[in-house]
């Protein structure tokens, strides 16, 4: 069969498409160890389930020349793909046209793509990779960014938004990953900021390299902007696809469930004497999370950030579960500014989309300190208070060690509407740890005796033997079992499936006002 001019014309134009900013420019951007747009979305998705929508736009500007060049496409790959087999929105940005740089219908293209996942209750995953707004086109681009940084915030909390920074990321464009729900950075090729080194040169007269200033390993550990680095592209994409088996794809979705393979009641003999005798001493945390979910898999979200907590994805009997824990490793598990803030994202974030809450704790309390008061531990700390408060998914704590003070209110208490709390038989729950309680309640008791040491001690001693376990709250009810720390599996998947049909609400309101 002959085939028809037009097919032929077609073919020829895609062809020419496909290539957006040309073979030098695709040759460039493999130089730098960057894959194009397509290679990337190819990568991220089912194979050949990838719809491209836009791929013949080009833009409307004619300042400065612009008329004159032009790219089918417009320097963004957008559409819809599957990705395990579950329908997902993607735009991609093409740093061969461009530098990437974003104009009003290269916007338009991206916000069209929102819209669908909106309206049809799909995750939008960008792959950014852009020199910012295109400055011929001036406003219009800026207006573009706008529009899109609009539908990030509707978007927010009805789909889940992924964002990968796969290049720069410069200028206000940061504003649209920020607001996405995870931000990956590639650590070889991708950098983030406000304002560049240049920029920051010229107004403060300080030098900073690119990757000091936002590379990923600084937003990593210490912005806390990106949740998640990888080690190149691959690794980055792989990573969002990994994220997503744990999501629903809209907040009236159940997240997805697996057919388990590990039994319910495996018992997990290894931490029956993992916490240390020493109340002071330190243990892994990540050692009973990995005991206790289904085949020891864990997706840690911010590893490298606030590390006196950890949060994370897992599924317990095939459903996945948001762990948030204290890690005794890393600053004896303490609530900090850094804690709280990484703590109360997470937990609005599973809120928002249907996935139960597993909180484990061994917490000192909040880090004192100037430093954190005048930074605002108040607020900070509060945030974390609201989140869980606010949550009406299924939250479940389980004392593992200490509660002290008010970080045992904060953490999920039975009193913030916890609805099971289980502890551990080495579970302290206290308002303070021993040795500061008696010095504040006995210190006058000993300064007045002959031998102060011997009475703070003595006094010590009965502290712990009165509050150093679980079995006060337990008595009062604040507790609704102690359990034995190898049936946690079991008793934590129990109470998953008696908490799974949970209906709860909280009073009708425009939003509230969470301390920001
Ligand atoms: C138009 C741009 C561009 C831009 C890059 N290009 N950025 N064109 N608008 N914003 C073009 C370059 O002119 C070049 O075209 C091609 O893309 C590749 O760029 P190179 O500079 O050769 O690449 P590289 O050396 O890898 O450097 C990449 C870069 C640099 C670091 C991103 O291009 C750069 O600094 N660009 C400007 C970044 C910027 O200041 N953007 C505005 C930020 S403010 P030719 O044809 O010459 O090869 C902003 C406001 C958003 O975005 C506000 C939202 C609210």
């Amino acid at each position: 069969m002959e085939i028809p001019k037009t097919i032929i014309k077609l073919r020829e134009r895609r062809d020419v498409a496909m290539l957006g900013g040309g073979v030098k420019r695709i040759d460039e951007q493999h130089a730098k160890g960057k894959m194009t747009a397509r290679e990337r979305v190819n990568l991220l998705v089912d194979p050949d389930s990838f719809e491209e929508f836009d791929l013949f736009v080009t833009h409307n500007c004619s300042n400065f020349g612009m008329d004159k060049q032009k790219f089918a496409g417009d320097g963004v790959v957008t559409g819809c793909a599957t990705i395990n087999e579950r329908v997902v929105y993607i735009f991609a940005q093409d740093f061969t046209v461009f530098g990437g740089s974003l104009s009003k219908t290269y916007s338009d293209k991206i916000c069209k793509i929102m819209d669908m996942a909106l309206k049809n209750g799909c995750p939008v995953i960008g792959l950014n990779d852009s020199g910012g707004a295109r400055i011929q086109e001036g406003i219009d681009a800026l207006a573009g960014y706008a529009e899109i940084f609009w539908r990030n915030v509707m978007a927010s909390g009805v789909i889940p938004q992924i964002s990968a920074i796969l290049g720069p990321c410069a200028g206000g464009a940061v504003y649209s990953p920020a607001i996405t729900d995870f931000v990956i950075m590639d650590q070889q090729n991708s950098y983030m900021f406000v304002t560049g080194p240049k920029v920051v040169k010229t107004v403060l007269n300080e030098t900073v390299s690119t990757s000091d200033l936002g590379g990923a390993a600084v937003h990593a550990s210490k912005s806390g902007v990106a949740q998640f680095i990888s080690n190149d592209e691959r690794e980055a994409l792989m990573l969002i696809r990994k994220l997503l088996s744990y999501l629903p794809s809209n907040n009236l979705e159940d997240p997805p469930y697996l057919p388990p393979s590990d039994p319910i009641d495996r018992a997990c003999p290894e931490l029956v004497d993992l916490i240390p005798e020493n109340p002071n001493k330190p243990y892994d945390i990540l050692d009973v999370i990995h005991a206790i979910v289904d085949d020891g898999e864990f997706l840690e979200v911010a590893r490298s950030f606030a590390q006196n907590v950890v949060v994370g994805f897992a599924r317990m009997n095939g459903y996945p579960v948001g762990i948030f824990a204290n890690q005794p490793k890393v600053l004896a598990g303490v609530l900090d500014i850094d804690a709280s803030i990484k703590g109360a994202r997470f937990v609005r974030f599973c809120d928002s989309f249907n996935i139960p809450l597993i909180v484990l704790e061994d917490v000192p309390g909040f880090l004192p300190g100037t430093n954190q008061e005048h930074n605002g531990i108040i607020r900070n700390g509060a945030k974390l208070l609201y989140a869980f408060a606010e949550a009406t998914v299924p939250k479940i704590t389980v004392i593992l060690r200490k509660a002290y003070g008010g970080a045992y209110c904060v953490m999920n208490s039975r009193h913030m509407r916890a609805d099971l709390v289980y502890a551990w038989p080495s579970a302290e729950i206290a308002v303070m740890g021993p040795k500061g309680a008696v010095e504040v309640i006995f210190r006058k008791e000993a300064m007045d005796s002959e031998d102060p040491k011997a009475v703070l001690a003595q006094r010590e001693e009965e502290y712990r033997e009165h509050f150093a376990n679980p079995f006060r709250a337990a008595e009062k009810g604040y507790i609704d079992d102690i359990i034995e720390p190898q049936r946690t599996r079991f008793r934590l998947i129990r109470a998953l499936e008696m908490l799974a049909n949970k209906k709860d609400s909280i009073p009708p309101r425009k939003h509230g006002n969470i301390p920001l």
